[in-house]
């Protein structure tokens, strides 16, 4: 029996070596840790139990018969993240450079299918060359299963993907259909063709970093969420978003029963509108002023930076923050701004957390370029979102609300259960000049002194309009409120609003403008 036990010593140890020293090596030259190691930054110590770890491919073309790696290219297996199970695998690149056979897609196939059975998050570290090209076509069905379960596992349980190395190919499509992706600077890019085919196409001369680095999908492209200097701050800010996030979709987010309150007081609140309502200011501030001590978690936060998204929590509530920037295209909702703010309401109303709007918007981005590019139908997935979110929702308007942007963030009349303003806010058609010009014309066209006019219109336009005061009388606001009493408001909301019951109409499925 000895021998029998030390064989199966051997085994493990030769599996858990991956593709051996030296690669292992080449990995770490890199900046990058293996496989291995990320899952072990990942999980809580000592709580990773491995799943097909002696796997080998079946194949034998190419020189495959005599080179047979266990685990083919891919860890797999559960543990606990702040002592809640989670799925995950890591693509180990000294295996076959990651890529991914039949062997190797079919472990990841199982593990999908354990957490949908069992409701756990899954987690995917992506570190390959993509499909591997000894395996032929039978790599790409291994793709082709997983993009199936990612789809089948969407809205059900949490999935999370970290890109940790190459991604490249039909690859991305798996990592693009899970609910957040994440990057490491420097180590990972992401295209669906690389420099050369892409030299070979069009021509153009492209690094990889500029094609499909981290800065480029972080802050151009928005395929990716976030990115993080390296693997170790990367593997924790995972750890630190799925606290936000239930188990799945018939799960209720954790409350905290122990929280900091915000760093400044509330008066602060009350200082932060600028007296000009044309001036900027950061919406950062007011979240920092209302959320619980250093537990905002940026979504998107270098794409469409005019439209804020995050989680956080308050009174140890969590909660997904959608807040207009007025710091950055003062505010306005565009095609990007839209996009990313309709995909994250569908990620809180997925796994049931609450939404905190935070308006301040002038209203949708006119020109050309948005109107060619389809502002309507982009826009209109932000509104959509919005009205089919069931979750709690809560809304606060800071200062503008004007045009169509104020009925799409949230407003009463498509389902906000909690709508506040404060006395700074301005909730109108649209501005006083553009008003007074319409509804002005022809006086301001025969006027001696058009200016004293406009300005006069203007007045009398904002003392009627641009204020909170006339929404509050037709119940479209709950409660005009003073800044600082923002963060019991919602605080009480996030309470009486727990057992909130809304379902929509039976259906197969809605058809969001795409
Ligand atoms: C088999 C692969 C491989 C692949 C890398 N390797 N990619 N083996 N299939 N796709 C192996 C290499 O042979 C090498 O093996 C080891 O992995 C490390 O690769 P290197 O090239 O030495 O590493 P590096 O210089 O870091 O370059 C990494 C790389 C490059 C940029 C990823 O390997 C590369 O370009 N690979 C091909 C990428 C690709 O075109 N894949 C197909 C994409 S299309 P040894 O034994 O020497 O260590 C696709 C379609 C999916 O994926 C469609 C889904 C629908």
């Amino acid at each position: 029996m000895t021998d029998r036990y030390s064989d199966l010593d051997r085994r493990r140890e030769k599996a858990t070596l991956g593709g051996g020293q030296s690669r292992i090596d080449r990995q770490h030259d890199r900046g990058k840790l293996t496989a291995r190691e990320r899952i072990t930054v990942l999980l809580d110590e000592d709580s990773f139990v491995e799943m097909g770890q002696l796997v080998r491919h079946q194949f034998t073309d190419f020189g495959l018969a005599d080179n047979r790696p266990y685990g083919d290219g891919v860890v797999t297996g559960y543990g606990t993240v702040h002592g809640r199970l989670v799925y995950v695998y890591a693509q180990d690149f000294t295996v076959f450079g990651g890529s991914l056979g039949r062997a190797h897609a079919s472990k990841i196939v199982q593990l999908l299918d354990l957490a949908l059975q069992n409701g756990a998050p899954v987690i995917g570290l992506s570190d390959s060359g993509g499909a591997r090209i000894q395996e032929g076509v039978v790599s790409l069905g291994g793709y082709a299963d997983i993009f199936l379960k990612n789809t089948l596992l969407s809205g059900v349980v949490p999935q999370i993907s970290a890109i940790m190395g190459p991604c490249a190919g039909g690859a991305v499509y798996s990592p693009a259909i899970t609910d957040l992706t994440f990057m490491v600077e420097g180590t990972s890019y992401m295209f669906v063709t690389g420099p050369d085919v892409v030299h070979s196409v069009t021509q153009e001369e492209v690094t990889a970093e500029d094609l499909g680095g981290a800065a480029m999908h972080t802050e151009r492209s928005g395929v990716v969420h976030a990115a993080y200097p390296n693997d170790v701050v990367c593997l924790e800010a995972i750890r630190t978003v799925l606290s936000y996030l239930p188990q799945n979709c018939e799960e209720q987010p954790e409350i905290h029963t122990s929280y900091q309150p915000p760093a400044g007081g509330a008066g602060d609140l009350d200082t932060l509108i600028p007296e000009n309502p044309n001036k900027p200011y950061d919406m950062h501030d007011v979240i920092h002023l209302l959320v619980d001590r250093e537990t905002f978690f940026p979504v998107h936060d270098q794409f469409a930076r005019n439209l804020i998204c995050g989680f956080a929590r308050i009174g140890g509530h969590a909660i997904g923050i959608v807040a207009n920037q007025p710091a950055h295209l003062a505010g306005v909702l565009d095609i990007d701004a839209s996009v990313k703010g309709a995909r994250f309401v569908r990620l809180c109303d997925a796994f049931n957390v609450p939404l905190v709007t935070l308006e301040d918007v002038p209203g949708f981005l006119p020109g050309t370029d948005q109107e060619w590019n389809g502002i309507i139908r982009h826009g209109a997935k932000l509104l959509y979102a919005f009205c089919e979110a069931t979750v709690p929702k809560l809304t606060v308007i800071t200062r503008k609300a004007y045009g169509g942007a104020y009925d799409v963030m949230s407003s009463k009349h498509i389902r906000g259960d909690m709508n506040y303003a404060w006395p700074s806010a301005e909730i109108a058609v649209m501005g006083a000049k553009g008003a007074v010009r319409i509804l002005h014309r022809a006086a301001l066209q025969s006027a001696d002194d058009a200016d004293a006019l406009e300005e006069e219109f203007s007045r009398d336009y904002r003392a009627r309009f641009a204020n909170p005061y006339v929404a509050a009388e037709h119940g479209y606001i709950d409660e005009v409120i003073h800044p600082r009493e923002t963060r019991d408001r919602i605080i009480t909301g996030l309470q009486v609003l727990r057992n909130k019951v809304l379902n929509n109409p039976r259906k197969k499925h809605g058809n969001i403008p795409l």
